[in-house]
């Protein structure tokens, strides 16, 4: 078949662990540590989270091994990718729309995850300078508000932050990234230990784990376990093409299945203790769990600002916490790059710079919904909280389902087979996850949040 002879134009990874290490990379973000508390907080704990981990098991995973099998075997941007396999298979050439459909979803995301990224890269500063020795929670609380309040500021670090990702994708992901994510994926495990400790000396520990794992399912909506399945597909950065492009720079003899389960491993480990730290917080403190965006920006400041070198370990924690968003925005953006590289015959550094301009006017739009347009709203949710639910919730998902059809029903088995070699016992397990489980699981969700089943 021709793919056997297929190679990227883009380059490959070193091997197995720099794969690895930049999958990783890219699931562990802001999705982890900013998302997935406070919308735990939101949809009342426990329950949410029970349904979370299901989605990450028996859909996330499968449809992680079946995204990159797609990238490995077409070697090119998602679009391309689609397209080829769509002629190598015999089925339509309209596949390339799932491609398509995941450069829009990257560049929707990206828009506002900068600016997101910007909050982090600002309070790297608040920590440094120690405005938070002693700080309460109320004090943490109006360090937080006139931040956001502020559209020129939040303008500034947007502005900073897309200039950093926009280097690093101009100059190849290969290039550098591999080593920095060598180094600052496990210090960010540690400090992640490091306030995990800190919370344990709260006296409310044992209240944030109930909170986290105890489930209650009278709290749970049809509306939290759409909010849970698309949060599963944004923090694997699954169905827009990220995990599908870092595939296609993947050795061949890689192990597809045992690559996709460490990196999910290691992304829902990350998640859970960002919860075991910050909740123990919320309610040693009297905070709210439901705050909403802000919430680990109104708790873990409070933290540093009480323990032994808190300083040093809350800038630490800051700079580590930019650099999972970092790692995470170059993926968001690296299909688009691709695409325009491979069908615009555009140089990687042209094409950067146009996709930057393009991403950084778009996120303009989320500096203006913390401020000046947080009044103005569409369906109940401002410009940040539409995108946010277009993307996470809807468009991940339809990525990841189409993503899930074209690998378990429409290509062939002996494409699928020889791409993954797994055993047979496991290539039947993944197979009837891909086929049928995971497509349904999909599609009860989103009929139930759009109300069919009331
Ligand atoms: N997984 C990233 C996070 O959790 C976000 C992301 C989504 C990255 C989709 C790439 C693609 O922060």
């Amino acid at each position: 078949m021709a793919s056997e002879h297929r190679t990227s134009i883009h380059g490959q990874w070193s091997g197995r662990m720099a794969f690895i290490l930049a999958a990783t990379g890219s699931a562990v973000g802001l999705g982890n540590i900013w998302k997935f508390p406070y919308i735990t907080g939101e949809n009342g704990g426990g329950a949410f989270v029970l349904v979370y981990l299901l989605c990450i098991a028996v859909i996330g995973v499968p449809i992680m091994m079946a995204e990159v099998m797609l990238g490995r075997r077409g070697r090119q941007s998602p679009i391309n990718t689609m397209a080829s396999l769509a002629a190598d298979e015999g089925r339509p050439a309209a596949w390339s729309a799932l491609g398509w459909m995941g450069m829009v979803a990257g560049f929707l995301i990206l828009s506002y995850y900068s600016v997101i990224a910007g909050w982090a890269l600002s309070y790297v500063f608040r920590a440094g300078s120690g405005m938070f020795e002693g700080a309460t929670a109320d004090g943490v609380n109006s360090i937080f508000t006139s931040l956001v309040s502020d559209p020129e500021r939040l303008l500034a670090w947007h502005t900073i932050f897309m200039v950093a990702t926009m280097i690093v994708v101009a100059r190849g992901v290969q290039n550098g990234l591999e080593k920095a994510v060598r180094f600052l994926m496990p210090m960010l495990f540690f400090i992640l230990v490091v306030l995990v400790l800190y919370a344990m000396t709260t006296g409310y520990f044992s209240v944030g784990l109930n909170f986290l794992f105890s489930p209650d399912f009278s709290k749970i909506t049809q509306g939290s376990v759409l909010v849970a399945m698309g949060h599963a597909f944004f923090t694997m950065s699954l169905g827009m093409g990220a995990i599908m492009v870092y595939g296609s720079y993947l050795p061949k003899d890689t192990s597809i299945a045992k690559t996709s389960m460490i990196i999910a491993g290691a992304d829902t480990l990350v998640a859970l203790m960002a919860g075991m730290a910050i909740f123990p917080i919320v309610f040693a403190n009297g905070l709210e769990p439901g705050a909403g965006p802000g919430l680990i920006f109104k708790t873990l400041p409070i933290a540093f600002g009480q323990m032994d070198a808190g300083i040093l370990i809350g800038t630490l924690f800051f700079i580590l916490l930019v650099f999972a968003a970092w790692t995470s925005s170059i993926s968001l953006i690296e299909p688009v790059v691709a695409w325009l590289v491979e069908n615009r015959s555009m140089n990687r550094l042209y094409a950067s710079v146009w996709v930057g301009i393009a991403t950084w006017l778009m996120g303009i739009g989320t500096v203006l919904s913390f401020n000046v347009w947080s009044g103005h709203k569409l369906f109940g949710m401002t410009f940040f909280d539409l995108l946010d639910y277009l993307t996470a919730n809807i468009m991940l998902p339809l990525g990841g389902l189409l993503i899930a059809v074209f690998a378990g029903w429409l290509m062939h088995e002996n494409s699928s087979k020889d791409e993954l070699h797994t055993t047979p016992r496991g290539y039947n397990l993944w197979q009837m996850l891909v086929r049928v489980v995971a497509p349904v699981a999909v599609m009860i969700v989103f009929l139930n949040a759009i109300g069919v089943f009331k």
